[in-house]
């Protein structure tokens, strides 16, 4: 049975049920990635930024003949930001090639028609079942990215030292936990709006301006998701030349998440692309204890980090791909194969 369901409200059993779907789904399909943990689940599921939506639906299993609710065998939700509905769906594997994807996604596509979105985005890993699901369902591939994984226990810390004072004259390195301190803030949100270009065809939603900055960490923080910050600063103009942004996630702190790396265009060619993140992993040693590794996603064409990133050990592992649809034409293929 397929339901509209909504996290803020579900019991803790439901919760918990979904959080089993979730790590076979990551034991079947990524069996190196840290299963989840249940802390923050729930506001990790709710939790969004000013002015979007999200909206889940849930496949349960029949209930047992004493009653007790059936498992959380399927997720759907769909968050609305801007002009497009970005979708994720889970299938817990012992259910697989039964139709229930199918019907996740005919539900909630239904609603994002019926909102007046236009199109839907997804992101797909590669080698996992979901490129052929989506594929059959008519969605098109839009942008491939790599993820890499850093394993911090191969790290070479005293090497890493050096490069984090590898930075050229007329630089300093800062690190700020929690996110940059308010007097920064214009000054790394004009950073991050520098290169907006380089992020357009992310599904991820950028901060350009110090409110959206300041939204996007509350969120964050709400969501249960622990922000750092490195930033190069040009001692000359006081401007941000450079960030790298991690968060430790408190439903997987041993794998931190990379989210974006900026070097402004004029700061170029003085090392601190490496030297902001060397520095970065040198004081999440400290910070985070638990932390065993980091993953990162960078687009294939951008050699000069990719480089960086294979100096610091990271080691591709898959493609992440985006796939996007229009809705008028999926909620009609989904409606033909009733
Ligand atoms: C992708 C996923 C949602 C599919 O769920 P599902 O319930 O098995 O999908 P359905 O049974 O509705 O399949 C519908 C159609 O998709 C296609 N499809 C589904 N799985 C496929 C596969 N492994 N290979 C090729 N095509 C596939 C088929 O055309 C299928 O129709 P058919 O069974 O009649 O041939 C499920 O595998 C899943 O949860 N994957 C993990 C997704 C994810 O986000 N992971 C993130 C962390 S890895």
């Amino acid at each position: 049975m397929v339901r509209e369901w909504d996290a803020r409200t579900a019991s803790s059993a439901e919760i918990a049920s979904l959080l089993d779907t979730l790590n076979a789904v990551l034991a079947a399909d990524l069996p190196q990635d840290p299963p989840w943990r249940e802390r923050s689940l729930r506001e990790y599921l709710t939790e969004v930024m000013p002015g979007q939506r999200r909206i889940s639906w849930v496949a349960q299993a029949d209930p047992a003949p004493d009653g007790t609710p059936g498992a959380i065998v399927g997720q759907v939700h769909v968050l609305l930001l801007g002009d497009i509905g970005v979708l994720e769906v889970l299938v817990h594997p012992s259910v697989r090639r039964t139709g229930v994807g199918r019907d996740l996604v005919r539900v909630a596509a239904r609603r994002v028609y019926h909102e007046g979105f236009s199109s839907i985005g997804v992101e797909v890993v590669g080698d996992t079942p979901a490129v052929g699901f989506y594929e059959s369902l008519g969605f098109t591939r839009e942008y491939v990215e790599t993820r890499s994984v850093l394993d911090l226990s191969g790290v070479d810390w005293a090497d890493l030292a050096e490069m984090a004072t590898g930075v050229g004259a007329g630089y300093h390195l800062e690190f700020h936990p929690g996110g940059p301190p308010d007097e920064l803030l214009d000054a790394y949100a004009r950073a991050k709006a520098e290169v907006r270009d380089v992020e357009d065809g992310e599904l991820r939603p950028s901060s350009y301006d110090a409110q959206r900055l300041r939204d996007s960490l509350n969120c964050l923080h709400r969501r249960g998701m622990k922000p750092y910050i490195v930033l190069a600063l040009h001692e000359q103009t006081g401007e941000v030349a450079g960030l790298t942004e991690v968060v430790v996630p408190a439903q997987h702190p041993t794998r931190a998440d990379q989210y974006d790396t900026i070097v402004v265009q004029d700061h170029r060619g003085y090392g601190i692309d490496r030297a902001i993140k060397a520095r970065m992993l040198l004081e999440l040693r400290s910070a985070e204890p638990e932390l065993t590794e980091v993953q990162t996603w960078n687009a294939q064409a951008n050699e000069a980090m990719l480089k960086v990133n294979a100096e610091l050990g990271y080691q591709p592992d898959r493609d992440w791909c985006e796939y996007s649809v229009d809705v008028a034409e999926l909620v009609h293929r989904l409606d033909a194969a009733l």
